[in-house]
């Protein structure tokens, strides 16, 4: 495998290859095992500064972030925005070049906008990584994603994808219909008419509105919350309208692929967008998620930092210091 990485940041699947993808995968697959010893840590960013700017509520991001980049040994420094000046009314701008002065080597970014990590990566010379923007791209979270697909079912090709839940809100369903289109998986979106944004065809996807079609012959099963915080107005009748015809059980899989796998990015609202008992059954793979989630991370930290690309990611997973 070559070690170098083609670019300076992350900021969407949409700049990404297939070559890429497989990079950062496969460089997540030796990671992995990093997080599975007793020790899990191992120098290969050691003297570096990773930044993590979230402006938006997050756990299994902003966490998974923090220990990808302590457990390569990277100064990594948090802030949000209710602790920092951001909540004084700092612009994106000033608060982006005064945190340049510090010399980062890598900062990662979740903000409410879309584009705000491209705004940010125009004005500061580190790499910068996209944790989610807006209802626009989570490009680690497609990449974790695509991780676990990979590990349960061998394979990112050819596969039939339904991504259902709350489609026009979610910076999830849009990055990872950008990498399974990549490789030639068909991709079903299902929603509600109400959380469907209008010409969402042009993404390459297939248009469902009810989870018996959209669930027919699926090997991978992703389900998505209502993402309240963004959601003006009535979009949908009640919550239990919205369980009782979109709400994912055991019994809807009957018709998906024998082998089908459920997903969840997190956070879940158990008994909305999935029962309870299949997000803890078998085909669950949402802890399988989190934990490609660090390694993932892992994975993009060490590809975007210049100066360990002389060094390959077997070599970073074996020197455990
Ligand atoms: C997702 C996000 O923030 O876009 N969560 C995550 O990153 N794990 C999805 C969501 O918040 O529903």
């Amino acid at each position: 495998m070559s070690a170098g990485f083609r670019h300076h940041h992350l900021l969407s699947i949409a700049d990404l290859d297939q070559r890429d993808v497989n990079q950062i995968l496969d460089a997540a697959e030796l990671f992995i095992e990093v997080s599975r010893r007793p020790v899990r840590k191992v120098p290969t960013l050691r003297g570096k500064t990773v930044i993590n700017m979230f402006f938006e509520a997050s756990t299994r991001t902003r966490t998974s972030f923090e220990l990808a980049g302590k457990r390569l040994s990277a100064d990594v420094v948090n802030i949000s925005t209710s602790g920092s000046s951001v909540s004084k009314g700092e612009s994106l701008l000033d608060t982006c070049k005064t945190l340049e002065a510090m010399r980062p080597d890598l900062v990662v970014i979740r903000h409410g906008a879309s584009g705000a990590p491209h705004f940010v990566a125009k004005q500061v010379g580190c790499s910068v990584i996209n944790g989610g923007d807006g209802a626009h791209e989570h490009p680690t979270q497609a990449l974790l994603d695509a991780f676990a697909i990979r590990k349960s079912l061998g394979t990112l090709s050819g596969l039939k994808v339904a991504i259902c839940g709350d489609i026009t809100h979610s910076r999830v369903a849009r990055s990872n219909a950008a990498l399974l289109n990549l490789f030639g998986s068909e991709v079903r979106f299902c929603a509600p008419r109400t959380l469907m944004p209008r010409n969402v065809e042009a993404l390459g996807v297939k248009v469902h509105h009810d989870l018996a079609t959209a669930l027919d012959g699926a090997d991978v099963i992703m389900l998505l919350r209502l993402q309240r915080e963004r959601i003006e107005g009535p979009l949908v009748p009640s919550l239990r309208e919205y369980a009782r015809k979109f709400g994912v059980a055991a019994r809807h899989l009957e018709k998906a692929a024998a082998r089908a796998i459920v997903m969840h990015p997190g956070p879940m609202n158990r008994g909305v967008e999935i029962h309870p008992a299949l997000a803890d059954s078998e085909r669950s793979v949402i802890l399988d998620q989190v934990e490609a989630g660090v390694a993932v991370r892992m994975a993009v930290l060490y590809l975007l930092a210049k100066e360990v690309r002389a060094q390959t990611p077997t070599a970073a997973a074996s020197d455990a210091g």
